[in-house]
């Protein structure tokens, strides 16, 4: 008998992750996680109180105290931090440009990796972030590494921004490859390719394109969806 399978995707800044795990999760009637929203909003809550992250201590302290739900909502998901909706505090300039390094904490890792864990248990989960094939679940039964060219993923990025006037397409696009840098170089859990994910370049593909390859995917997996 078919039943619901879990659904990783990784890759680096601005390949179209979440806005394609979202469709899909919806397309299916399954459970979309945002893992990099976790991180965010732990390094939310670390620049709030002026922690950096070589007091890895603190980082952990203080992160393990912490409340962090993701909500489904009308306008996509919502993050609370300890009941607070903080989803848009943590699309921040500042917290994209230190959340890497609080991504980098071991300990921190491990936290975020068994929460997530636990949200995938009852499967029929659509997760994405940099580590999820690799190290949260390995299991997976459908694994993507989407990508696409950085210039491609600035663009994007670039186009959805409120006061794109705060920067420039050449500084967002060195941003981003400082990101991902970081996120490859780290010595737990670097952003890769699993050996079984299959390999999506989105450079010229349509978001519905993406989605579709991905269900399509899923389907020859043979995966049950809860959509009739
Ligand atoms: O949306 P975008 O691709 O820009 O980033 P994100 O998915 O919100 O992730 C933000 C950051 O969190 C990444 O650059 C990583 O440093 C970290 N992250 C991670 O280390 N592991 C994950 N599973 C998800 C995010
Ligand atoms: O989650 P990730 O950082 O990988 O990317 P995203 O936030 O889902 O996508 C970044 C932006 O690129 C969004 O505004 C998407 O609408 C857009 N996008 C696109 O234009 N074409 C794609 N094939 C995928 C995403």
């Amino acid at each position: 008998m078919n039943s619901k399978i879990n659904i990783a995707i990784d890759g680096p800044a601005g390949a179209g992750k979440s806005t394609v795990a979202r469709m899909v999760a919806g397309k299916l009637g399954y459970v979309y996680v945002d893992t990099g929203a976790m991180y965010r909003a732990v390094t939310l809550r670390m620049l709030e109180l002026g922690i950096p992250p070589e007091n890895e201590d603190k980082v952990l302290q203080v992160a393990r105290d912490m409340v962090i739900e993701l909500k489904p909502g009308e306008e996509g998901q919502k993050v609370l931090l300890d009941g607070i909706d903080v989803t848009e505090q943590i699309r921040s300039y500042d917290i994209n440009a230190n959340v890497s390094r609080y991504a980098q904490i071991e300990g921190l890792r491990s936290l975020m990796v068994s929460l997530q864990r636990q949200m995938a248990l009852r499967k029929g989960v659509v997760m994405d972030g940099r580590d999820i094939g690799t190290t949260v679940l390995p299991a997976a039964e459908v694994k993507v590494f989407m990508t696409a060219a950085v210039e491609e993923r600035a663009r994007r990025r670039f186009q959805e921004m409120k006061n794109p006037e705060s920067t420039s397409l050449e500084q967002l696009t060195r941003d981003i490859a400082e990101r991902d840098r970081l996120d490859a170089e780290r010595e737990v859990s670097p952003l890769r390719q699993a050996s079984d994910a299959v390999l999506l370049d989105t450079t010229r593909m349509t978001i519905s394109e993406v989605s579709e390859a991905i269900v399509s995917l899923c389907e020859a997996y043979g995966m049950e969806s809860s959509v009739e």
